[in-house]
């Protein structure tokens, strides 16, 4: 053991590094973050290059980067995410909440890529090998061949990975791996932060790739320091509402690929599958002749998906009337309601307000502005929206309906399930077969809703 030890603060959420504590990190501002790391001298000591040599630079020229395949994981909707495959030698980042999925994912995921013949080892951090075991005999999966190895310490996975000639390996999850070298447990910053360090080392050294599970924070970040999202190469996040069996795979980060694209899966009795036609499945169970209920055109990534959106407002027995919305930012619905009272002279403040968006979809974009507006007139007004329609604006302030981006490809996808007709913006230039319906302002629709 070194002889020299020393102990420093490092921010969890930014890793900036202190010699005291305090409450508040200076750096990101942060309050109760810094947490206490023990250095050793070896630790910290950065080591040269493969084989301790140091190393040589290299021409560009003389690199063949595309001469490696990607090795594909035989989920599309994963090879999809990370642009075609996994790059071997890279270390993709898996992040999501308890109870999501991702042990599911990265087993189903090493039962395939055993199966097409590349190496695989699980390193099972937080399970028993008996309770992975358990979780193999759920799925679909020829899941025999996988090796698992049941093992926290970090040099002793990666020793393994060599010795079996691994070409992949996952490790689940990154809070639980550990190194002898630095004190603390494991999921302290500094373990994690090393931890990842020697695995990255290891990928690129080896050409091996590291899939990594990490635990988010409460604040939706990945547990341990953020610049572990700042080393790797890829960063996916699984998401999904407790509640239904639809989760979303969204690449945050991704050095080899784009960083919209989203894979959709739904988690049934033996494992995840691929959601082939996201837009049937969020519309499945849809009643048409409903008052509140409206269907829009979301762009996910480059592909437009259809979700129903379903409000309820009803006289409110409070001072204050409520406001609950399920799927979008409440401050969204806020101001959308506030538009409609003044420019449209619908009465909200004394209705409460219920919103809600089937298959656990999260509205991010104002495209879907309409949409939620139409909900609520055709709540208020209890008329059903017409039939086959769908709505595709932003709303603003004024309450003028604006024309949004990739208008074409959402009527497309509109039209391929069936729908006859666009409520878009009066401002934008719509082409397609689909029949449209030019809005200029908020306070048309309830008259052209009846039509
Ligand atoms: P898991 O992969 O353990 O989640 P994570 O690793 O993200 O914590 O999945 C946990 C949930 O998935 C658990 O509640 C059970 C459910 N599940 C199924 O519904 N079907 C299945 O085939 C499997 C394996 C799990
Ligand atoms: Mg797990």
């Amino acid at each position: 053991m070194p002889s020299s030890t020393r102990s420093v603060y490092r921010c969890s959420e930014c890793g900036a590094e202190y010699p005291k504590w305090a409450g508040r990190c200076d750096a990101c501002g942060a309050w109760n973050a810094l947490a206490e790391e023990i250095v050793t001298k070896r630790a910290s000591r950065v080591p040269a290059a493969a084989g301790g040599k140091d190393a040589e630079p290299v021409r560009l020229g003389d690199v063949h980067a595309d001469r490696t395949p990607r090795i594909l994981t035989g989920l599309g909707e994963l090879d999809f995410v990370l642009g075609g495959g996994i790059v071997p030698g890279s270390v993709i980042l898996i992040g999501g909440e308890p109870g999501i999925g991702k042990s599911t994912l990265l087993l189903q995921c090493a039962a395939r890529i055993e199966g097409s013949g590349v190496r695989t080892l699980y390193a099972a951090g937080e399970e028993s090998v008996e309770q992975v075991g358990l979780r193999a005999a759920r799925l679909n999966e020829a899941t025999n061949a996988v090796h698992v190895l049941p093992e926290v310490r970090v040099d002793a996975i990666t020793a393994r990975a060599r010795s079996l000639s691994a070409r992949v390996v996952i490790v689940d999850s990154i809070q639980t791996t550990y190194t002898d070298d630095l004190e603390g447990a494991p999921g302290n910053v500094g373990q994690v932060r090393e931890c990842a360090a020697r695995l990255l080392r290891f990928a690129k050294e080896s050409g091996t790739a590291v899939l990594l599970v990490g635990h988010v924070t409460r604040g939706g970040g990945i547990a341990g320091p953020k610049t572990l999202e700042h080393v790797v190469d890829t960063v996916l996040y699984f998401e999904g509402e407790g509640s239904n069996d639809f989760r979303v795979l969204r690449a945050a980060k991704n050095r080899f690929g784009s960083v919209n694209e989203v894979g959709i899966f739904e988690m049934t009795a033996a494992g995840l599958q691929p959601v082939a036609n996201p837009s049937a499945a969020f519309l499945s169970g849809r009643d048409t002749d409903t008052a509140g209920s409206a269907v829009t055109a979301l762009m996910e990534g480059t592909r437009p998906v259809l979700v129903e959106i379903q409000a309820l407002a009803a006289k409110t027995g409070f001072a204050t009337p409520q406001r609950v919305a399920t799927g979008l930012d409440h401050r969204r619905l806020a101001v959308l309601l506030a538009v409609m009272e003044r420019r449209a002279g619908l009465p909200f403040h004394d209705l409460d307000v219920f919103l809600n968006v089937t298959g656990g979809v999260r509205l991010v974009e104002t495209a879907s502005d309409l949409g939620v507006v139409a909900a609520l007139v055709s709540s208020v007004t209890d008329r059903p929206c017409p039939a086959n329609t769908i709505f595709v604006g932003e709303v603003g302030l004024g309450g003028e309906v604006r024309p949004v981006p990739g208008t074409d490809r959402r009527l497309a996808e509109a039209q391929r399930l069936g729908f006859d007709r666009a409520f878009v913006s009066a401002r934008g230039k719509a082409q397609g077969s689909i029949d449209t319906v030019p809005i200029r302002h908020v306070s048309e629709l309830s008259a052209k809703l009846a039509a």
